[in-house]
């Protein structure tokens, strides 16, 4: 709770804002100005391929490595064996690496925050980049033979590199940032009666309620389609979404573009395919199940 309240007031601060609007124009700016290729190079970032947000995959990599030299600096100083700080630097060094695609990665995802999590995304990203200063001033020193304030560097990058890989699990576990907004865990495995079948629109999104779950459903000719209508993304409402010709439908909030007839990804950021229902008609009531269970 204080710790909460603490991370609020450090978002809140009227000094990031300029940073925040800077960055925000900048992020978006390069993926749109690369027309189709951003979009695609903006898609591998997000982890689309993978079906698995990528960022916090590649985060593992800077903190174990920086972790692994935290020990080797630590049994390096009490053994006094030299070939243990050799391991730490070259752990500074795979941490330093890996830190670039992390940080990437990590933008692309951020711009679709808003709010209290935009502001906390921001917070972490700036602090990534304090750690990344100091553990590159302690490979410099290091190198120049001050192994001493080289470890103190790196030991004060390793506490900002922690604090900031709180604010990330914030993001997540408090926030719902990067977790799937489409969990089917509720939505109705049994047959559920949700629209009089004579109230469909040919070719006209139209939400309705399953049991608590919105559905959009979609009518071409005699086949009725239905899909989650939360996007799994950041939870977009996709009945208010761009219908196209080919049965699929494009989130208004962030572009996702989903597929009717399995839910599957056509263009992202969303990372997790979209819940499908099956549909049947029966006295005159559209009925919809859940399609695909979780295994
Ligand atoms: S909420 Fe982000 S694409 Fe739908």
């Amino acid at each position: 709770m204080v710790m909460d309240r603490g991370i609020d007031r450090l978002g809140r601060q009227a000094w990031l804002k300029p940073i925040d609007e800077v960055l925000q124009r900048a992020v978006s700016g390069v993926f749109r100005s690369a027309g189709p290729a951003g979009a695609r190079a903006k898609d591998v970032l997000n982890g689309v391929w993978l079906g698995h947000p990528l960022h916090p995959a590649l985060s593992d990599v800077p903190l174990g490595a920086w972790t692994a030299a935290a020990v080797m600096d630590v049994l390096a100083a009490s053994s006094g064996r030299e070939e243990l700080g050799a391991g730490a630097d070259a752990a500074i060094g795979i941490g330093l690496a890996a830190a670039v695609p992390t940080a990437v990665t990590g933008l692309a995802d951020w711009q679709y925050l808003v709010g209290r999590p935009h502001r906390t995304g921001l917070v972490h990203g700036l602090l990534n980049v304090g750690a990344v200063a100091l553990y590159g001033a302690s490979l410099a020193l290091r190198r120049a033979g001050a192994r001493g304030a080289g470890q103190l560097l790196a030991s004060l990058g390793y506490g900002t590199v922690l604090f900031s890989a709180y604010l990330g699990g914030d993001l997540v576990y408090r926030d719902l940032a990067n977790v799937n907004h489409a969990n089917t865990a509720a939505m109705p495995r049994q047959f559920t009666p949700v629209l009089a079948a004579s109230e469909l629109v040919e070719g006209r999104l139209t939400r309705v309620d399953a049991r608590g779950t919105p559905v959009v459903l979609l009518r071409r000719g005699e086949r009725v389609y239905a899909l989650a209508a939360t996007c799994s993304h950041l939870g977009g409402p996709l009945h208010e979404g761009e219908l196209h010709p080919d049965n699929t439908v494009t989130c208004p909030w962030h572009g996702s573009t989903f597929a009717f007839d399995d839910g599957h990804i056509v263009t992202g950021p969303a990372t997790i395919e979209q819940p499908v229902f099956e549909t049947r008609i029966k006295d005159g009531q559209i009925e919809v199940r859940l399609a695909r269970p979780p295994a």
